[in-house]
């Protein structure tokens, strides 16, 4: 509430004290002026998460036609053909059919043996240095070694992506970013893709070059290169810098927190949750905007076409309505999922990747390093207008965790669920990927479980948030059910064998019929 010695709220977005803790004015926004107007930089946001959802689902009102950056939308500038996060439908349509094609959730997991190997890479060799580096040293490698492998992209020109990634993104404090045309052009990648179409591979270019797709005005037809250079720049543009953010804020939070990295530590199966709750606490990527394209009333006013809009992804995360005590970090919350993987028809089409690379990433940090100390006087936060995170997030690692690490690490990586001070071996928890085959395409889910004789508990987390579940286990089989209440309300029964460390069976989808399961134990 306002008081009376208080000024109306104000939010300057380039202020860059103001990014530092943005929470209590994102607090005072949804409670005083749920919809804001900015007239110095002139623009709207709204800050509730109902607004945000809406807002985020309503593409007629809320276009991405001229971009969802902010500078972009004012800029009014030629979006190319295959940037297809800027495009609205059916165009957007036409695209993003391509890429799900081809960016499956499946191949994401498939990919997590790769990212342990690039984890291990940048880790070992810190383990005994007393004190180091969580983004420049880890965080800013991992991701673009991935992204850079899922492409094809050779190793000795991966370093060159990651530069012109930060590059186009980066902004000079307190200013908005400066955006010309040549920034989005798809630029960077033409000599690859010219030599990656004579030298075809069994990578995700080779599969743009090759894929035939449905355009919007009904002709089957290849992508344009014009079209598949945009198509690279979106992946690397929205798949690297958010991840190498999210582990930034994976060591800053935890290092606030470590009562509760303790327990992940003794405990991995915690870790996919904890996950969930890092990407709601600290959302790398703070708002997205839009053009709004028709006038539309929001809490009385209306806001004309024309305007643009920002979505306060960061302040939806922690709007009480829709998260009970949303200010507090709790790696054991339950409930309704984040919204900070956006919402409707361009939510994140690389959840599934980002998930398991934090995933893999904080095991492997708590592997090795399971207590630090951040060195907030060096960290810095980086400044660009679309992702808010670290650049640099030094930590004293602790002494009892690195002689546990070296113990471990000795002879190569150390296995998942390896002995931690004998903690984690006690508890035995089971963690499982599984993919449902649904009629909707594959679903990937985690499960843990904990066995107690004939039953077994646990939660399943995945796109719907995490769930509780209880389940029986007879010899070799087990059986749970799973009630979803959105997007319909389902109830999921599922029956599967365990083979070692794999798991196959079927899911009854309510009234879906059935889906197969595959799954395995990580
Ligand atoms: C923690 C990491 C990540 C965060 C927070 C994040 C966040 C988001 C958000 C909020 C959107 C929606 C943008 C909008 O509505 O305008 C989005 C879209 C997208 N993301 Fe991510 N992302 C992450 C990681 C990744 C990764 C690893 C990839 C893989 C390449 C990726 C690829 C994409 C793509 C291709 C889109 C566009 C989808 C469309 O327009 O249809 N993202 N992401």
């Amino acid at each position: 509430m306002t008081t009376l010695t208080e000024a109306p709220v104000y939010w300057d977005p380039y202020k860059p004290d103001f990014w530092m803790n943005p929470y209590p004015v994102f607090r005072r926004l949804r409670e005083e002026a749920p919809l804001y107007r900015n007239e110095e930089h002139a623009f709207y946001a709204v800050s509730r998460f109902s607004d945000v959802e809406r807002g985020l689902t309503d593409t007629a009102t809320f276009s991405s036609s001229r971009g969802d950056v902010l500078e972009y939308i004012k800029a009014n500038m030629d979006i190319p053909s295959g940037m297809f996060i800027w495009e609205d439908p059916p165009l957007h349509t036409a695209h993003r059919s391509v890429l799900t094609r081809v960016f499956t959730p499946r191949r994401m997991n498939d990919l997590e043996e790769k990212i342990r190997a690039y984890c291990a890479r940048c880790l070992d060799p810190l383990v005994g240095a007393g004190r180091i580096d969580l983004v420049a040293d880890f965080g800013a490698e991992m991701p673009m070694r991935v992204i850079s492998a899922l492409l094809g992209i050779p190793e000795q020109d991966q370093e060159a992506v990651r530069e012109r990634v930060d590059a186009s993104l980066r902004t000079e404090a307190g200013k908005p970013m400066d955006v010309s045309q040549a920034s989005y052009k798809g630029a960077g990648f033409e000599e690859y893709v010219d030599w990656r179409a004579k030298n075809p591979s069994d990578d995700l270019m080779t599969e743009l070059l090759r894929a035939e797709f449905v355009d919007e005005t009904g002709t089957k037809r290849r992508l344009t290169r014009e079209e598949i250079l945009c198509f690279v720049n979106v992946l690397a543009g929205a798949g690297i810098e958010t991840t190498t953010r999210l582990i930034g804020w994976t060591g800053k939070v935890l290092g606030d927190h470590p009562e509760q990295r303790a327990e992940l530590a003794a405990n991995p199966g915690l870790i996919p949750n904890a996950i969930e709750e890092l990407l709601r606490y600290e959302p790398p990527g703070p708002s997205v905007a839009r053009y709004v394209a028709r006038d539309v009333e929001i809490h009385g006013q209306t806001v004309p076409a024309g305007s643009a809009m920002l979505m306060l992804v960061a302040s939806a995360n922690r709007d009480d309505r829709r998260y009970p005590d949303g200010e507090h970090f709790d790696i054991h919350r339950k409930g309704p999922p984040h919204i900070t993987f956006g919402r409707g028809i361009h939510a994140c089409l690389g959840s599934a990747l980002a998930r398991v690379e934090g995933r893999v990433a904080l095991d492997e940090i708590l592997k090795r390093f399971p207590t630090w100390t951040v060195d907030l006087d060096k960290a810095k936060l980086s400044s660009t207008s679309t992702v808010r995170g670290w650049d640099n997030m030094p930590v004293f690692t602790g002494g009892n965790g690195q002689q546990g690490a070296k113990a471990k690490v000795t002879g190569g990586t150390p296995q998942a669920g390896a002995d931690l001070d004998g903690a984690s071996a006690a508890v035995g928890t089971e963690t499982w990927e599984l993919t449902l085959q649904t009629p909707m395409g594959p679903q990937v889910m985690t499960a843990q479980i904990l066995r107690e004789g004939d039953a077994f508990k646990g939660t399943m987390s995945g796109e719907m948030g995490v769930e509780h579940i209880d389940g029986k286990i007879s010899g070799n089989a087990l059986s749970w059910t799973l009630s979803l209440k959105k997007p319909v309300s389902i109830k999921l029964s599922f029956d599967a064998k365990v083979a070692g460390n794999t798991m196959t069976g079927n899911v009854k989808l309510g009234m879906f019929g059935k889906a197969a399961l595959s799954g395995k134990r990580i």
